[in-house]
């Protein structure tokens, strides 16, 4: 079973001792501990920020972050969604003696029906980062439905996802169907 849980002083070196592999080091910007801290930092300056441990039985296996902000880069000033609320996944990693099991999607999956809760308040948009030669994570975001925006940075793609409830609701649906 996936849980996502906080991160405290019971499971902190778990999630810092969590490493990707060593052709994947590109794709993630910094360590677990360095977003950690990231984390700290924004919620002390009013960002929210909401860092998780990934738990698959009881083991650590995987760490994820969402921030809640706003999308007023420069870079986006032409774009619909300039302006608007975003939940931006921050951080986002499975463990390289987990990976390819099914934690990620499954993790990811629980973070946006979390997300679709507005936790930190309304919000149009889910947000993240890719880089452009992560094929594993276009395809895990693109199969929930996010969408290329075309803005790269750093090598980085933007995609974005319209919050509407789909996750939720298709979770329902398949518990239900499973009832019926
Ligand atoms: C990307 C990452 C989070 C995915 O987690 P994972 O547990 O390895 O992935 P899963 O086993 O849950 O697979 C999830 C989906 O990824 C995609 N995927 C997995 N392996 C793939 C591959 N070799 N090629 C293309 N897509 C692949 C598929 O869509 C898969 O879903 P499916 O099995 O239903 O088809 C993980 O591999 C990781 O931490 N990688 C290094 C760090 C990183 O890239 N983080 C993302 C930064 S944006």
């Amino acid at each position: 079973m996936i849980e996502l849980r906080k991160i405290n002083g019971d499971n902190i070196d778990e999630v810092i001792a969590l490493e990707v592999g060593e052709n994947q080091k590109d794709f993630i910007e910094t360590t677990n501990l360095r977003s950690f801290a990231d984390a700290h930092m924004m919620n002390a300056d009013g960002i929210p920020a909401t860092p998780f441990a990934i738990y698959a039985d009881e083991i650590v296996v995987g760490f994820l972050m969402y921030i809640y902000d706003t999308l007023d880069h420069e870079s986006f000033e032409n774009e619909v969604f300039y302006g608007k609320k975003s939940y931006f996944i921050w951080h986002m990693m499975i463990d390289k003696h987990y990976q390819g099991q099914g934690y990620g999607k499954l993790a990811f999956e629980k973070m946006l029906m979390d997300i679709e809760t507005l936790p930190n308040g309304e919000a149009e948009y889910v947000t993240l980062f890719y880089h452009t030669s992560n094929v594993k994570a276009k395809t895990l975001y693109a199969s929930f439905g996010f969408v290329e925006t075309g803005i790269i940075q750093d090598s980085s793609m933007l995609a974005i996802k319209k919050l509407d409830g789909n996750i939720t609701e298709s979770l329902v649906n398949r518990i239900s169907l499973k009832e019926m």
